[in-house]
């Protein structure tokens, strides 16, 4: 049975509101997995980073409006450069994109020229347009395997690059980069959680360290976490993500139990209803970016999308 969140009053009208704009608009609403509840109601498409991506790439609309944090929406713009992108709050970054600068890549590509550089798109743009590829948490291991290089520089999530690691051949150069959000979580943690809940499975991203990977059950990016508690016979699973993913999976897999953490991404939960409103209104905030970082961060990413 699906358990409906009550939506407050105030929150339906703003609902109502936004669905209104955004057909007055002809704007597509591109929301992430994370994002609260309420953002569902008013999505085109609710998916993953790599889902989003293709979406971006084929929208038929004037605007796309993204309920997600920048570097998602600096994605959509890339590939549809024609085309308005608003991200209603330009705090929604993400402290892993934070942690790599251009200057510090090209002092790693440097010491290491045979390497092929793979990149999480979790970066900013001109992070993207000095890489070779960049890579999501549903396809890193397929895009570092689609590559002729032997060495390979990953960044800039180390746990997602050492997961890598573990699944290929090449020599995986990391970089010491993490999300705050993932690396909270411990297998102390889960193990905890599962004494409370013993019939369950244990479901991690890739983001969350070593020693949790190592107790899960299913490790994927948030797209294949649905298909996963679906088709397993257990019913209920520990979710080792972000805390609004256990939410999406109540809503995608009605029949079964979710379990997570009090692990907030605030970047994600920056975007509010309010600020949808106000952002299809005024066309707010508007994603730009230099011409020639847009074309070489093109290529990175229309390479991932043909490896995936
Ligand atoms: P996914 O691509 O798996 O949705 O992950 C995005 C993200 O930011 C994880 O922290
Ligand atoms: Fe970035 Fe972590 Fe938030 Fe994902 S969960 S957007 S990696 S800070």
């Amino acid at each position: 049975m699906q358990i409906e969140q009550p939506v407050h009053e105030e929150t339906e009208k703003l609902i109502q509101q936004a669905l209104e704009l955004k057909k007055q608009k002809n704007a597509v609403i591109l929301v992430h997995n994370y994002q609260r509840p309420e953002m569902y109601k008013i999505a085109d498409f609710i998916g993953d980073s790599l889902d989003l991506s293709r979406e971006a790439a084929k929208a038929n609309a004037d605007i796309i409006l993204f309920c997600g944090v920048k570097f998602m929406a600096e994605t959509a713009k890339i590939l549809s450069p024609n085309k308005t992108v608003l991200l209603p709050n330009l705090d929604a970054g993400c402290s892993l994109a934070d942690m790599a600068a251009p200057e510090q890549l090209m002092k790693l590509k440097k010491e290491h020229p045979d390497a092929a550089v793979v990149t999480y798109v979790n970066t900013s743009a001109e992070i993207k347009a000095v890489s070779d590829v960049c890579c999501t948490s549903m396809n890193a291991v397929k895009v570092v395997d689609s590559l002729p290089d032997k060495e390979i520089i990953f960044l800039p999530d180390r746990n997602l690059g050492k997961y890598v690691a573990s699944k290929t051949n090449k020599k995986i150069i990391l970089w010491d980069g993490y999300c705050a959000v993932h690396e909270k979580l411990s297998s102390g943690m889960i193990n905890d959680l599962k004494e409370k809940h013993p019939d369950t499975k244990v479901i991690a991203h890739p983001e969350c360290r070593e020693e949790v990977l190592q107790i899960s059950d299913h490790i994927s990016g948030t797209g294949g976490m649905a298909k996963f508690a679906s088709s397993n016979s257990a019913k209920g699973f520990i979710v080792a993500t972000e805390c609004g993913m256990a939410e999406k999976l109540r809503q995608d897999v009605p029949d079964k139990n979710f379990y997570s953490f009090s692990n907030i991404c605030s970047y994600m939960k920056t975007i509010t209803m309010p600020l949808v409103v106000n952002s299809l209104m005024h066309n707010q905030h508007q994603i730009t970016l230099p011409q020639e970082v847009m074309v070489k961060a093109r290529k990175a990413i229309d390479k991932m999308l043909e490896f995936s």
